[in-house]
């Protein structure tokens, strides 16, 4: 796996090569699979300006590589987000949050021409929902978003020690199978207290670079 997901990296770098340009600051995702991104791209440093981070630990990695990060209030939109996902499926809608970075994942990719999603091939499923699905809480509503979450029929978890780069907590949907990621994204961030939610379906992704053993198959939803 972690050569498909180097693989995966490389071939987000020639995706992206063209976009780049002295003033081009681009949108940095969060993850093992973003992580070997950004580490190619420190190779291409000096052709672009610099990224807007989608975590703080994403921050952290690209500076340590000498790359500037921005503030997405100063840059606008950008024309690519990179990231990668816990599952996507063949709308190319996708289950984010497993490194707990959902809510800045998905505002940096709201604000993005393009979403580039890196995976390797164990990702990919027809029906999301095998993964728990993240959602990112206000820590006062907590027990009461859980108790929404079981009549939806989720069985929520308490992700115990994770506190979230904005100050909140995470509850983790086991046993939670989603038939229609779009509805289901909406109805879950209507629950008040609920902050952001994994399902990146209203915003999917626009190509996924999908590492499999015979190469890098290049997919549009
Ligand atoms: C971070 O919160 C997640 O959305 C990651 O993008 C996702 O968990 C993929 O991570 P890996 O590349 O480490 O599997």
């Amino acid at each position: 796996q972690d050569e498909l997901k180097d693989a995966v990296a490389a071939a987000a770098l020639d995706e992206i090569r063209p976009l780049l340009g002295r003033h081009t600051v681009i949108g940095v995702g969060t993850g093992s699979t973003a992580n070997r991104f950004i580490d190619k791209l420190a190779t291409l440093r000096d052709d672009f300006r610099g990224a807007v981070a989608s975590s703080e630990a994403t921050a952290e990695r690209l500076r340590g590589h000498g790359i500037e990060i921005f503030e997405l209030n100063e840059t606008g939109t950008l024309p690519v987000y990179v990231d990668g996902a816990d599952e996507v499926n063949a709308h190319l809608h996708m289950i984010k949050g497993g490194g707990a970075a959902l809510t800045r994942e998905k505002i940096v990719a709201a604000c993005s021409e393009r979403f580039v999603c890196i995976a390797d091939a164990s990702k990919r499923v027809e029906c999301l929902g095998d993964f728990p699905l993240p959602v990112e809480v206000i820590p006062m509503a907590r027990s009461y978003v859980a108790r929404e979450l079981v009549m939806l029929g989720a069985d929520p978890v308490y992700r115990e020690g994770v506190i979230t780069d904005n100050g909140n907590q995470i509850l983790d949907c086991y046993e939670f199978m989603i038939d229609d990621p779009e509805a289901m994204e909406a109805r879950l961030n209507a629950i008040v207290g609920v902050v952001t939610n994994g399902l990146f379906a209203a915003r999917g992704a626009d190509v996924l670079l999908l590492g499999t053993d015979q190469g890098v198959e290049r997919l549009t939803p």
